[in-house]
């Protein structure tokens, strides 16, 4: 029989820095999802992939002295190499710069054209680089970007529209034929109150001014604005448009698009849209996640308000972040991560609940049983309790899947390990063992617990896979099914060998953990600014200095002659400056926003009388000023040239 299709998308990740946990978040719900649903019965596609293309890409590689294509291959197997790490288990991996997918979002924008869904206007408006996003006068807040809160920049240049302002009716009528079409409900109302209602805009899919794009067959000196570019990945992956289809054929529609709560917008009124003007069906769901904050922030490099993946996975295991993600945070609400929850997560749930089980089960096989599976005798109520839980889990899974409530799933399996826990509790198996005429209860005992350890292993499959195989290697059962079929209790074998070996997690000291964790955490580069502003607020009440404390502050213009990486860093540059008739030697932690050939030649602004200090065993005579946010770090410079040792003031 024809196996029925779930096709699942993530967003296409930014390749504009380095991933953190949160997005991560994304990626192992949908592995969670998509292997459930292949161990469900159903022929799956997950599709992930990185978003490429962009002003900010661009400025980025510019700033760095490489090619945009050099700069994104570079993110492109960091990314892939994260992914193999958390155990994703994707079907494709699409790039936005795969020459198949640039061809068809040209045959796109030309099929748009063709059928008057385009008109070229001009444009002007507020851009927003980091989020790609074009804003109106009336949507920025106090003047910066409504989604991210970061200045935004006036733009004006010829453009081609997309009339989206049509759609409006045609995109209430689909949400009100499919109710779930957007999920959670409350992101429906969001979408509709806020952006419906207030009436539709054209949009603008074309920039003149941004190089590093997909440019437009019809009009080359364009490039296809990157969400639209982005957005068409779903289907580009699956041959739309190309000489193979079939999987286009086959999974289009997708049954979920997973997507953060602030891309929802994109995903739920541009993409139908843009779906519809193209006469392709609609995707049966799309569903806007909550964020993974930190420490209840949102997570920001600059802050230091970040957890990074791989240093986690290194230490406690792919599985540990994995069962972090999938429990912790409330599905469809935000969630926050700490040291100590995570920690907590692997004492209690890992270690305590589920490796103690598996320890205990395995260790009392083998000191009563050789190591062999015992034949169970007469079941008795307490063993039906269990037996109970053990086969209620699988219905009760399904249904929390359902509804993509990946958490509660997780806790329908914790379920029959507390029971289990109980379940040794109750029965006092060393007390069994020390009488020879319960040796037959005993035997049922154990046979109870081998099958809840067993039959938890099938489920945690598609959340937990390398301990769920772990599992079945203790109890020597090779591979792990592709199915759900064995999740029963009793298809377990009686005979079978099982071994002890190491524990799945080992209990953690806290707070030895909790200072490694600290440590390995990046620092923060706000945390200087935050030290200095301290002092200052104690040299005065509310921080203020008065005009002679700056005047105390020698800035300077500076031309940089020369600049090299410092040995052994990959943060600092070692910048020669000519400052009037001086020469200084500055040392600058903007190595990993500037290439040291970018720097030469450029006018900087010097802190002249700041007392050298050596950094890396190279000294340094003042500091360069230098403007940051979450992401970029930008020197300082004078709007026009200007020779070097001139007063800033
Ligand atoms: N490139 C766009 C998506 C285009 S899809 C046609 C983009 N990329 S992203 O890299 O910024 O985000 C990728 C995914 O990571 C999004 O679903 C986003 O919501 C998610 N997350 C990023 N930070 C997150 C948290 N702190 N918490 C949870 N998810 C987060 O948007």
């Amino acid at each position: 029989m024809k196996k029925p299709t779930y096709y699942i998308t993530t967003p296409i990740y930014y390749s504009s820095g380095q991933l953190h946990l949160g997005h991560c978040y994304t990626t192992v719900i949908c592995d969670a999802l998509a292997r459930y649903k292949r161990m469900d019965g159903y022929d799956v596609f997950y599709l992930t992939g990185t978003d490429e293309h962009g002003m900010k890409v661009q400025e980025i590689a510019q700033k760095l002295g490489t090619t945009p294509q050099k700069y994104v291959d570079g993110l492109f197997e960091d990314i892939v190499k994260l992914w193999k790490a958390l155990g994703i288990s994707y079907d494709k991996i699409i790039r936005t710069t795969d020459d198949y997918h640039e061809k068809t979002v040209q045959k796109i924008y030309q099929i748009l054209l063709d059928k008057g869904a385009l008109y070229k206007s001009r444009y002007k408006g507020w851009y927003c680089t980091p989020c790609e996003s074009f804003w109106t006068e009336s949507q920025l807040v106090d003047g910066c970007c409504p989604d991210c809160g970061r200045p935004v920049h006036e733009e004006e240049e010829e453009s081609y529209f997309f009339r989206l302002s049509d759609y409006a009716d045609k995109l209430l009528q689909l949400y009100k034929d499919n109710p779930d079409f957007i999920s959670p409900k409350s992101r429906m109302n969001e979408m509709v109150n806020n952006f419906i209602k207030p009436g539709l805009k054209d949009l603008c899919v074309s920039r003149t001014n941004v190089k590093w794009g997909i440019p437009l067959s019809f009009d080359p000196k364009h490039v296809a604005y990157v969400w639209i570019d982005a957005l068409s990945n779903y289907i580009t992956a699956l041959g739309y448009l190309q000489d193979d289809n079939a999987n286009f054929a086959k999974y289009w529609p997708a049954d979920l698009h997973m997507v953060g709560k602030e891309i929802t917008r994109f995903h739920t009124i541009i993409w139908p849209a843009l779906l519809m003007a193209l006469d392709l069906h609609m995707p049966k769901q799309v569903y806007g996640h909550g964020w993974l904050n930190f420490y209840g922030d949102k997570m920001s490099k600059s802050k230091g308000n970040v957890a990074y993946p791989l240093p986690l996975i290194d230490r406690y295991g792919a599985d540990a972040v994995r069962y972090y993600l999938l429990r912790e945070i409330p599905f469809g609400s935000d969630g926050s991560y700490t040291d100590d929850s995570f920690l907590g997560r692997i004492n209690t749930d890992l270690c305590n609940t589920l490796g103690n089980l598996v320890s205990r089960t395995t260790a009392m096989i083998t000191q009563y049983f050789g190591g062999k599976v015992p034949e169970p005798q007469q079941y008795t109520d307490l063993d039906n309790q269990l037996i109970d839980t053990i086969n209620g889990a699988k219905q009760a899974i399904s249904q929390h899947i359902d509804m993509l409530n990946v958490p509660e799933a997780l806790a329908d399996i914790w379920k029959i390990l507390n029971r289990a826990n109980k379940y040794i509790d109750e029965t006092c198996p060393w007390t069994l063992a020390k009488d020879q005429a319960q040796k037959g209860r005993l035997q049922t005992v154990l046979y109870c617990l081998e099958e809840s350890i067993r039959v938890s292993a099938i489920l945690l499959a598609p959340f937990l896979p390398h301990t769920a195989q772990k599992i079945y290697d203790k109890l020597t059962l090779g591979k792990l099914p592709k199915n759900f079929k064995d999740a029963v209790f009793g298809r377990g074998k009686a005979g079978k060998t099982v071994v002890k070996g190491d524990n799945l997690f080992d209990r953690l000291d806290i707070n030895k953990e909790l200072k490694i964790m600290q440590d390995m955490r990046p620092k923060a580069t706000e945390k200087t600014e935050d030290k200095a502003q301290q002092s200052a607020d104690k040299a005065t009440d509310n921080g203020e200095i008065t005009i002679e404390d700056f005047a105390k502050v020698q800035l300077v213009t500076a031309k940089v002659l020369s600049c090299e990486k410092v040995e052994k860093s990959d943060k600092l540059l070692v910048l020669q400056l000519q400052v009037g008739d001086e020469r200084r030697q500055v040392v600058s932690g903007i190595a990993q926003h500037y290439s040291p050939q970018y720097l030469v030649g450029k006018t900087v602004v010097l802190v002249k009388n700041l007392k050298p200090v050596k950094l890396r065993g190279v000294e340094s005579q003042g500091m360069i000023l230098c403007a940051a946010d979450d992401k970029d770090v930008i020197f300082v410079t004078p709007e026009k040239e200007m020779d070097g040792g001139k007063t800033v003031r």
